[in-house]
């Protein structure tokens, strides 16, 4: 009696939902992570070593010294839209394709930058921590006054989808005038659709009554916003990064607040996450959430299914539907 031949191995190294496992089961041999141990760099590699596949969760570090030790993989699939966990030169030279999630997280990730920007101007889980603390014994006319949202100017740094998205609920929904910098300028139709126009990052900043960093990570975007670029900002100005830790510098952030040199931050994303720099958790005036801006039930599915369908895709058809990066498929 001959073996059946065993399936290709595939790694999913963070806890997910059970159908997403049943799903990649029906054609690969799955090795999970249900209890959702946080492995070490050292414990990711040797479970990667014998795998074709892996599906990750955006930090996930896949580097050339990782791809010189795993020989037989042939995909990383993001199930997030960021992608800069992936070293994607040397993925494409060691023939090793990386997928992300782009498109399904982008309403929900500009409704989150919204509620940030929302909740960051209004003050909302400042007074709320009054309140709970039980400090709220009598109204006053400047109680917990913040900023103005509606017919102000939405500086957004970062004019991809989501940027795009959180432009025309600025534009639309809160006739906000829009200001935008991005790589590069968009085309006058995507222009007119977003209702945005084009300033230098020092105009942007000058100008915008609240600033959101949707810029990806990479080494020219890190410290997009640095103690220079406090600088120009108004000292009435909010700060929202949905973006990636590393765009803000944090520490200079943190002392901007201090000082009251912006009047408020939104942050959902930080520097070195999931530690949050001590100096920002002390400072009353920012909005700290722990990288959720894409978290919904439908958002968190959708995304998952966008990484299997990459994996399936890839390794079953030989094609998958987000590809990051060129690979011959061998
Ligand atoms: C992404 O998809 O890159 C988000 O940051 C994850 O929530």
């Amino acid at each position: 009696m001959s073996t059946p031949p065993s399936k290709p191995r595939v790694l999913v190294t963070r806890a997910i939902f059970p159908d997403v496992i049943e799903r990649l089961t029906e054609h690969f041999e799955v090795e999970s992570n249900p209890g959702d141990m946080q492995w070490d760099s050292e414990q990711f590699l040797h479970r990667l070593q014998d795998k074709v596949g892996v599906f990750t969760t955006g930090v996930e570090r896949i580097t050339a010294p990782v791809l010189a030790q795993c020989p037989a993989l042939k995909i990383c699939a993001n199930m997030t839209v960021g992608y800069n966990n992936f070293d994607l030169d040397a993925m494409t030279t060691a023939g090793v394709l990386g997928t992300n999630a782009p498109d399904v997280l982008t309403e929900t990730t500009a409704d989150f930058g919204f509620a940030l920007l929302m909740a960051t101007a209004r003050r909302v889980t400042e007074s709320e921590h009054f309140l709970r603390a039980g400090l709220w014994t009598r109204w006053s006319y400047d109680m917990f006054s913040g900023a103005e949202i509606h017919g102000t100017t939405l500086g957004i740094i970062g004019m991809g989808r989501i940027g795009q998205a959180i432009a025309r609920r600025g534009a639309l929904g809160f006739g906000m005038k829009v200001v935008y910098h991005n790589r590069s300028r968009l085309d006058g139709a995507t222009e007119a659709l977003s209702q945005a126009r084009y300033l230098s990052k020092e105009e942007l900043l000058k100008t915008a009554d609240h600033v959101v960093l949707v810029v990806p990570y990479s080494a020219s975007s890190h410290h997009t916003i640095g103690v220079q670029e406090l600088t120009w900002m108004k000292p009435t100005a909010t700060l929202i990064n949905v973006a990636r830790g590393g765009i803000v510098d944090d520490a200079a952030l943190a002392i901007a607040l201090r000082e009251k040199r912006i009047a408020a931050a939104g942050l959902d994303v930080y520097e070195g996450e999931p530690k949050v720099h001590p100096d920002l958790l002390t400072v009353p005036n920012v909005v700290l959430t722990p990288h959720i801006a894409s978290a919904t039930a439908g958002t968190r599915r959708a995304m998952a299914d966008l990484a299997v369908d990459n994996l399936v895709g890839y390794l079953v058809r030989g094609k998958a539907v987000t590809p990051l990066n060129m690979v011959a498929n061998g």
